[in-house]
C-alpha cells in the first residue's frame, strides 16, 4: 500500500491531476493506495505538549491516530503538493508537524514505529508544482518533504517538479510531466512489488 499525500485544497486541480498519474501508474505496478487530503481531513496543527516524548502517541484529540496508522503500515509515500509562499501550504505542513510520534520514537526513544526491514523498501515520491518562473521556490518545499520522509522512514527517491504554472494554466498542456507523473508512479509501486516478491 501506498500512502497519498495530498497538499493541495483544490481538488480536481493540476496538483491532483498529477496526483491521480502517479496513482494510477502506483496501481498499475500492483499497488493499492490509501489517500490522505491534509486540507480536508481537519487534523490540527501540534500543539507541543510533548506527550510523544515518552508514548508513541499525540495527545490532541482528533483524527491523526488514523493517519498515523496508514504512514506506519504503507510501503511507500507520494506527496503531492503545490508550492505556497515559497513553502508547503499550511494545513499539508501541520499534517507533517503532527508526525511528531514518529520522530520521538525514532529519535529520542530509538524505539522506531517502522522496522527497520520495513524502512528499507520504504521510498518517497515528491510531485511539487508552482506559479512562478523560477526554480528556487522548491528549495522550501523539498527540504521539508526530506525531513517529512526521514522522520516517517520513507526516504526521498523521486521528484517531479513543474514551475510556471501561472503561464501553463493547465497541466494538460504539458502532457510530458502527466507522462513523467504516471512513469515515476509506476517505478515506485514496481519497486514496493519487487521488493515484497523477494521477501516473500
Ligand atoms: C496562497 C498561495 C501562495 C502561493 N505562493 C507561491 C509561491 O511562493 N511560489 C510559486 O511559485 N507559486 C505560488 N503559488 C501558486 C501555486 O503554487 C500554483 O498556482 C499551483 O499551480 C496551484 O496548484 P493547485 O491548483 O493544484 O493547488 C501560490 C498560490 C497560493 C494560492
Amino acid at each position: 500500500m501506498i500512502a497519498a499525500v495530498f497538499g493541495s485544497n483544490i481538488l480536481g486541480g493540476n496538483t491532483d491531476k498529477l496526483l491521480m498519474e502517479a496513482i494510477r501508474g502506483a496501481e498499475d505496478a500492483g499497488c493499492t493506495i490509501e489517500r490522505i487530503n491534509a486540507a480536508h481531513i481537519g487534523v490540527s496543527p501540534c500543539m507541543q505538549t510533548f506527550g510523544c516524548m515518552a508514548e508513541p502517541h499525540c495527545f490532541v484529540d482528533d483524527k491523526a491516530e488514523k493517519y498515523y496508522r496508514i504512514l506506519k503500515k504503507c510501503d511507500g509515500v507520494i506527496v503531492a503538493t503545490p508550492v505556497m509562499t515559497y513553502g508547503i501550504p499550511g494545513a499539508l505542513k501541520s499534517f507533517m508537524d503532527r508526525c511528531q510520534p514518529f520522530y520521538m520514537a525514532k529519535y529520542y526513544r530509538k524505539q522506531p514505529l517502522v522496522t527497520r526491514e520495513h524502512a528499507k523498501i520504504r521510498k518517497m515520491l515528491f510531485i511539487c508544482i508552482g506559479g512562478m518562473n523560477n526554480e528556487d521556490i522548491f528549495t522550501g518545499p523539498r527540504l521539508t518533504a526530506k525531513a517529512f520522509g526521514e522522520i516517517i522512514d520513507a526516504k526521498y527517491s523521486d521528484e517531479l517538479l513543474q514551475n510556471n504554472m501561472d503561464e501553463i494554466k493547465s497541466i494538460e498542456n504539458k502532457p510530458d510531466v502527466l507522462k513523467a507523473a504516471y512513469e515515476k508512479g509506476y517505478a515506485l509501486g514496481k519497486g514496493i512489488s519487487d521488493a515484497r516478491d523477494n521477501t516473500a
